[in-house]
């Protein structure tokens, strides 16, 4: 499907088979991993998803099931799209199932050790022409990269959440992104129907850069009794006409991952303004992630959401 001339002048020279992206692997089955899951599918690529356990998988396929389904009341697509969407999602057991995979895109916890860890564990069982992305909101392309035996092939794909709805992909090039690898994967991200921004290799390249000190700014507004959750949110909705308020939009991207963003903005940028909230770091350690666990700046547990302070 996505094939580059310079790799297929490169396999006439017989240096490496030339790259064709069919079949994609997806480590994490998350909200992002089964968000990117649902569009690759539906775009007609066979897909593998791994996970630590089997009920991560049935979890996220269960999101995709209802995800493609709110697509065929809404009349964007045939039920027939979705059937065949599911038939191409499948479970991988291990990493060694993802030995014919194309592409593999990484989307599993914002923790710079478990991706080291990952990476480390899968390079073995891939294909020699296999390129490998990461899904990370914020952790450096290029130190990634030097974990894997191919950082020339390996790039920054940054998916934005929730990712059947969301128009934009981030791509960053590590230092070592070879020219081909950034056409086949803007090529691969296009095929989507997404649109692509390149973004430099920086801690939380230039959507969170931007975003993630706005939320974590809400937070100390509620910490130092500015404004009630209610009131925050609501001034943002209504006063700057933002779509959701911050702390319902922390809620939504998980706040382990808000916290994530921020200590490497914090501590790659050195700068004290990226100092992550205290209550922030509450929560997380409470075990109040947002939605995924059913609380965080709300409770999700009854039928509406009601704020936690
Ligand atoms: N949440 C967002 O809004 C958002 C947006 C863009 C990018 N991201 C990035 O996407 C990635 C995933 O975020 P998420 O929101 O889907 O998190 P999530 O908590 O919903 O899902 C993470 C998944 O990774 C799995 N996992 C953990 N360790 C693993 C391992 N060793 N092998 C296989 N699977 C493992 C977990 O079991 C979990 O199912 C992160 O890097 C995050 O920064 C998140």
């Amino acid at each position: 499907m996505v094939q580059t001339q310079k790799l297929m002048e490169k396999s006439k020279a017989g240096i490496r088979p030339a790259r064709v992206i069919s079949k994609v692997g997806i480590i994490g089955a998350g909200q992002m991993g089964s968000g990117i899951a649902h569009v690759v599918a539906l775009s007609g690529y066979n897909v593998a998803i791994n996970d630590l356990k089997k009920e991560a998988f049935d979890k996220g396929l269960e999101a995709v099931s209802k995800n493609l389904a709110r697509q065929i009341a809404k009349g964007s697509i045939q039920e027939s799209e979705r059937d065949q969407a599911l038939e191409r999602i499948s479970y991988a057991p291990n990493l060694e199932a993802f030995g014919d995979c194309d592409l593999v895109i990484e989307a599993a916890t914002e923790d710079e050790a478990l991706k080291h860890k990952i990476f480390a564990a899968l390079c073995p069982h891939l294909k020699p022409t296999a390129m490998l992305a990461s899904n990370t909101s914020s952790i450096s392309i290029t130190r990634l990269a030097a974990t894997t035996d191919r950082p020339e092939d390996f790039i920054g794909m940054h998916f934005m959440n929730p990712v059947p709805l969301m128009e934009l992909v981030e791509l960053i090039r590590g230092i070592a992104t070879e020219d081909e690898t950034f056409s086949t994967a803007k090529a691969f991200v296009e095929s989507l129907g997404k649109k692509t921004a390149v973004a430099e290799d920086f801690p939380a390249f230039i959507v969170n850069r931007i975003l993630l000190p706005m939320i974590n700014e809400a937070v100390y507004t509620l910490y130092e009794g500015v404004g009630t959750v209610e009131a925050i949110d609501k001034a943002m909705r209504l006063g700057a006409h933002h779509p959701m308020g911050p702390l319902e939009l922390a809620d939504f991207i998980g706040l382990d991952t808000c916290l994530s963003v921020m200590q490497v903005l914090y501590e790659g940028l050195s700068d004290s303004k990226y100092r992550p909230c205290p209550l922030l770091v509450k929560y997380v350690e409470a075990g109040w992630l947002g939605r995924k666990t059913k609380r965080g700046f709300y409770d999700y547990r009854g039928e509406k959401p009601v704020p936690t302070r």
